[in-house]
């Protein structure tokens, strides 16, 4: 009996020494889960943000402009556009934020040529205003990005009588293009980028009713449509503008935490609670606008034009936005509501004389 009593103590032991019983076994089995979670989060994470940008290019020189740029996803635009070398064009609506986010992009990337300028996109005349400005200040344009957009706000009309979805996501920045488009074609090869959504899945181009004046539905309605609008003025650009040097494509962002959704969310602590159980299920603004920098930069997308990006890669439209007579429809019914038809017909009367 004496002879048998170390024999189990001491196999005991070497177990012990090998396979981590007890505390010890639990706190490498916590450990591992650990790291497994945090990989399967920072996997997840990753796809959510979606690809970066990462080429070198530079656009040193080159002029751009950015509607909406002093917060979200435009910020970023611009501020990776300055780092670049560009001569910046910060187009907003509210002249403080504006000079606040100017600032603080002049101070992260030493870049000088940045510039604040006031743009209503609600307003027809101040689009005018900002774009004779702009004509008589710089002698070319290389990017532009029309990147202003609101959200499944409440029913509102522009100052010009527009409903402020339609009006703002798609009649502004179609004057605004229009207005800058032979600086465009005189600087090519140019850019145009559209910031677009998916959401164009679920929108209409609603011909009997364009405006929402017998029924108007924030999101489904109007908002849809705005981008669906932003689509076919994209296809229709782009066919208009073949052969010139100048490309148009729009683009879809993600869902980014930015401002838009502001007056979507009824009360503070919801949107304060939404923004902490979401937060990571949506991407970062410097997310959001990468797939807007591919589209503005990418040397292999020089002859791109008239698709339909999202997490930077070419995605194919469903057929309602490839539709040709929608998109001749809307470009003229657009050009009425703006007032360009007149004028492109006194142009063209001043020409053929
Ligand atoms: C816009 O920028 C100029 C400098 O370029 C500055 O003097 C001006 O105060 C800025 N505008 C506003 C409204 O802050």
């Amino acid at each position: 009996m004496p002879d048998e009593l170390p024999h189990p103590l001491l196999q005991e032991d070497e177990e012990q020494s090998l396979c981590f019983r007890g505390p010890w076994a639990w706190l490498v089995l916590i450990l591992i889960c650990c790291i497994g979670i945090g990989l399967i989060m920072w996997l997840f994470r990753k796809c959510v943000q979606g690809p970066y940008y990462r080429k070198k290019t530079r656009i040193d020189g080159k002029v751009v402009i950015v509607t909406g740029c002093n917060t979200g996803i435009g910020k970023e635009t611009a501020l990776e556009l300055a780092r670049r070398g560009g001569r910046i064009y910060m187009a907003c609506r509210d002249a403080a934020r504006c000079e606040a986010a100017r600032l603080e992009i002049i101070e992260r990337t030493q870049n000088q040529n940045v510039f604040n300028r006031t743009l209503d996109l609600a307003s027809l005349s101040s689009v005018r205003q900002f774009s004779e400005r702009f004509l008589a200040e710089e002698q070319r344009l290389d990017i532009l990005i029309n990147n202003a957009g609101i959200m499944a706000t409440p029913h509102k009309l522009t100052v010009d009588g527009f409903e402020q979805q339609f009006g703002v996501n798609h009649l502004g920045h179609f004057l605004l293009t229009n207005l800058l488009l032979e600086r465009l074609k005189s600087s090519a090869p140019s850019r145009i980028v559209v910031v677009s959504s998916a959401a164009y899945i679920c929108g209409r181009i609603n011909k009997d009713d364009l405006n929402s004046e017998k029924h108007y539905s924030k999101f489904l309605g109007a908002y849809c449509q705005s981008k669906l609008a932003n689509i076919l003025f994209t296809r229709k650009l782009a066919e208009l503008l073949k052969n010139s040097g100048v490309t148009v494509n729009c683009v879809h962002p993600g869902i980014v935490r930015t401002e838009l959704g502001r007056y979507s969310i009824a009360t503070h602590w919801f949107n304060a609670i939404w923004l902490r159980v979401f937060g990571c299920f949506v991407k970062t603004p410097k997310a959001g606008a990468q797939t807007s920098l591919r589209v503005a930069l990418d040397p292999a997308l020089e002859k791109c034009s008239g698709e339909f990006y999202a997490d930077s890669m070419r995605f194919p439209l469903l057929s309602k936005a490839k539709d040709k007579e929608m998109a001749d429809w809307l470009w003229q019914e657009s050009e009425k509501l703006v007032g360009l038809q007149r004028e492109n017909a006194v142009q063209t009367i001043v020409v053929n004389q």
